[in-house]
C-alpha cells in the first residue's frame, strides 16, 4: 500500500516535472525561433563574417614590363592582335594599381572592410616562369602590397593563379595543357609562399573552367587554344593539389588556409521534364563538379563519366577525352581544400540538347546541353543574367552535394557601363546578392564565412576590355592619373561593412 501511494506520488511529481519542463523547452524554442526570425528579419550576418572586395594583377597593375617583369600569355595574346579584344583595350598600363598600390589598399580600407583579395603576377616574380631568376623586385612589390594591407587592419587574400602564365611557359610547351607545369607550379608557388608570410588566405587558381574552356576549349582567352579543355583540366586539378600538399608538408606552422576558386552559376531546369531536370543537373557537373568532386570528394563526378562515354560512342571513337585518374592521384587530390572559393555571379536555363553544337560552349557541347536565359531577366552590361533567385539554390546544392564545406564567397559583382556616379543598378543588385547570401546561411545553413564584391576599382575586364565597369570606384581610362571616384555604391559597401547588415537606406 505504501509502496503505491508512494509511487503515486512520484508519478504525479513526473507529471509536474515533465510539463514543467516542456514548458521550458517550448519556451526557449519560441525563444530561438524568435531569435532566427529576428536575425534573419534584421538581415545581420554572423559575428565575424568578413565583407571586401577582389582584385587581381593583370587587371589592375599595369606596368606590364617594369622593373624586371617578364611577359604573359595575356600580353602576348593582346600585343599580338589588339583586335582580339573590344576597343582594341590593352592592360599595358590598366589601373597603374602597380605604382598606386597603398591608394587602393586605403580605399578598401576606407569602406571598412576586413579583407582585400589580390594576386601575384607570376612574371613579376619569375621573368620567365622557370624558376632560373628570381626577380627580388616581384618579390618585394608584393610583400609590401600585403604589409600595407596588414597595417591597415585588413586580411590579405592572395590568389597564386589568375590567368596571367608566364608566355615563356605557354610556348615551351603548350602551358596547362602539359603535365610538367605542376612541378613549375609548385616551384613558383613555394617561393611565393615562403616570401609572404602576412597572408590568411591563399586561392592556389582562380576559375580553372574559364582558364580551361576559354583559354585551351573555345581559344576565346588567352593563350587562345581550342579542343584542350580535359588536358587542362587535370593538370591544373593536379597543380592545385600539388601546392595544397606542399603548403601543408612544408609550412607546417602556417595559419593561412588554402583552396580553389570555382566559378559557381546555377542552372534551373527549362522545363519540369525529366530531361532538362538531368540537363541542369549534368551542366551543374560539368562546369562546377569536374573540380569539385575530385578535391572535395575523390574522382569525377558520376554524371562525367557517364555523358563522355556515351558521348564517346556517339562519335565512335576509341577512347574518351576525359582523361583517368590513378588510384594515386585520387588520393593525392582528394581533401585538398580548408574551405571553397566560390565565384557567383549568374542564373541560366539548361535544356537537354544532345545533338545541336552550333554556336555553343564547350561546356554545353561536352555535356549535351543548351543554356538559355529568358528576355525578361535582369542582365548586367556584358549581357549576362544578374537573377539572383538562383543564387540560393546554388549554395544549397553545394551544401548538399559537398558535405556542407566552409564557403568563402571570394566573386560576386555587378558591371554597368561606367556613365554615372550615381550606380543604383549596382546598389540594386548587390542587395539582391546579399540578401540571398544571408537566406543561405540562416535559412538553409550554409556556412558562408565572407564575400567580396567584384571590383574594388574599374579595371581591365579581359576581352572586353574597359567597356564594362565593375568597380565601386569609377576610373576613367583617359584620365593620365588614373584617379580613382567614389560611386554611390562604396557608400552602400561601407555602410555594410560598418553594421553587419545590408542598408536598408540608399534606396534606389
Ligand atoms: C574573374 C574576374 C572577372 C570577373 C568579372 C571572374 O570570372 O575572376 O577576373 O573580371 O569574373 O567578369
Amino acid at each position: 500500500m505504501k509502496r503505491r501511494s508512494c509511487k503515486k506520488m512520484f508519478s504525479s511529481n513526473d507529471y509536474f516535472i515533465n510539463s514543467w519542463l516542456l514548458s521550458i523547452t517550448t519556451t526557449i524554442m519560441i525563444f530561438c525561433n524568435l531569435c532566427d526570425a529576428y536575425k534573419e528579419n534584421n538581415g545581420s550576418f554572423p559575428e565575424g563574417f568578413m565583407f571586401g572586395a577582389a582584385t587581381s594583377a593583370y587587371q589592375i597593375e599595369g606596368a606590364w614590363n617594369e622593373d624586371g617583369k617578364g611577359e604573359n600569355i595575356w600580353d602576348h595574346f593582346i600585343h599580338e592582335n589588339p583586335m582580339r579584344i573590344v576597343n582594341n583595350d590593352n592592360a599595358d598600363e590598366a589601373c597603374d594599381s602597380y605604382h598606386k598600390y597603398k591608394e587602393d589598399v586605403s580605399l578598401a580600407a576606407s569602406l571598412g572592410f576586413s579583407v582585400y583579395r589580390i594576386s601575384i603576377s607570376w612574371t613579376r616574380i619569375l621573368p620567365t616562369g622557370y624558376m632560373g631568376t628570381i626577380n627580388e623586385v616581384g618579390l618585394k612589390y608584393y610583400e609590401d602590397l600585403i604589409d600595407e594591407i596588414v597595417k591597415h587592419n585588413m586580411k590579405a587574400v592572395v590568389t597564386l593563379y589568375h590567368f596571367d602564365l608566364p608566355q615563356q611557359l605557354q610556348k615551351d610547351f603548350g602551358g596547362w595543357t602539359n603535365p610538367l607545369l605542376i612541378d613549375i607550379f609548385v616551384n613558383y608557388s613555394r617561393i611565393v609562399i615562403e616570401r609572404l608570410e602576412n597572408v590568411d588566405y591563399w586561392i592556389t587558381v582562380n576559375e580553372p573552367r574559364i582558364i580551361c574552356n576559354y583559354g585551351y576549349g573555345s581559344g576565346e582567352s588567352a593563350p587562345g587554344l581550342k579542343y584542350q579543355e580535359f588536358e587542362c583540366t587535370k593538370v591544373v586539378i593536379m597543380s592545385h593539389a600539388a601546392v595544397y600538399r606542399m603548403y601543408k608538408n612544408e609550412f607546417p606552422n602556417r595559419k593561412a588556409k588554402m583552396a580553389i576558386n570555382l566559378d559557381c552559376e546555377w542552372f534551373e531546369p527549362k522545363t519540369n521534364s525529366f530531361e532538362d531536370i538531368a540537363a541542369a543537373e549534368r551542366i551543374l557537373e560539368f562546369q562546377i563538379g569536374i573540380f569539385a568532386h575530385p578535391i572535395l570528394k575523390g574522382g569525377w563526378p558520376k554524371v562525367v563519366e557517364d555523358r563522355m562515354e556515351q558521348k564517346r560512342l556517339m562519335e565512335n571513337s576509341p577512347v574518351s577525352q576525359l582523361p583517368k585518374w590513378t588510384e594515386y592521384e585520387i588520393e593525392f587530390i582528394n581533401g585538398t581544400f580548408d574551405f571553397l572559393g566560390v565565384n557567383h555571379y549568374f542564373t541560366n536555363y539548361a535544356e537537354n540538347d544532345f545533338e545541336n553544337n552550333v554556336g555553343k560552349s564547350r561546356s554545353e557541347m561536352n555535356a549535351g546541353v543548351l543554356i538559355t536565359t529568358d528576355p525578361s531577366w535582369d542582365k548586367n552590361s556584358l549581357g549576362r543574367t544578374v537573377t539572383t533567385w538562383g543564387t540560393r539554390k546554388l549554395f544549397k546544392w553545394l551544401k548538399e552535394t559537398y558535405n556542407n564545406p566552409e564557403i568563402f564567397i571570394c566573386e560576386y559583382g555587378y558591371s554597368d557601363n561606367g556613365t554615372t556616379l550615381e550606380d543604383n543598378e549596382r546598389i540594386r543588385f548587390s542587395r539582391m546578392y546579399l540578401s540571398a547570401f544571408h537566406d543561405a546561411i540562416y535559412k538553409d545553413g550554409v556556412s558562408i564565412f565572407g564575400a567580396m564584391t567584384w571590383s574594388l576599382i574599374d579595371n581591365f575586364e579581359w576581352t572586353s576590355g574597359y567597356s564594362a565597369h565593375f568597380g565601386l570606384f569609377y576610373i576613367d581610362q583617359n584620365d593620365p592619373n588614373k584617379t580613382r571616384i567614389r560611386k554611390k555604391s562604396a557608400h552602400f559597401f561601407k555602410k555594410l561593412a560598418a553594421t553587419g547588415r545590408i542598408p536598408e537606406d540608399l534606396h534606389t
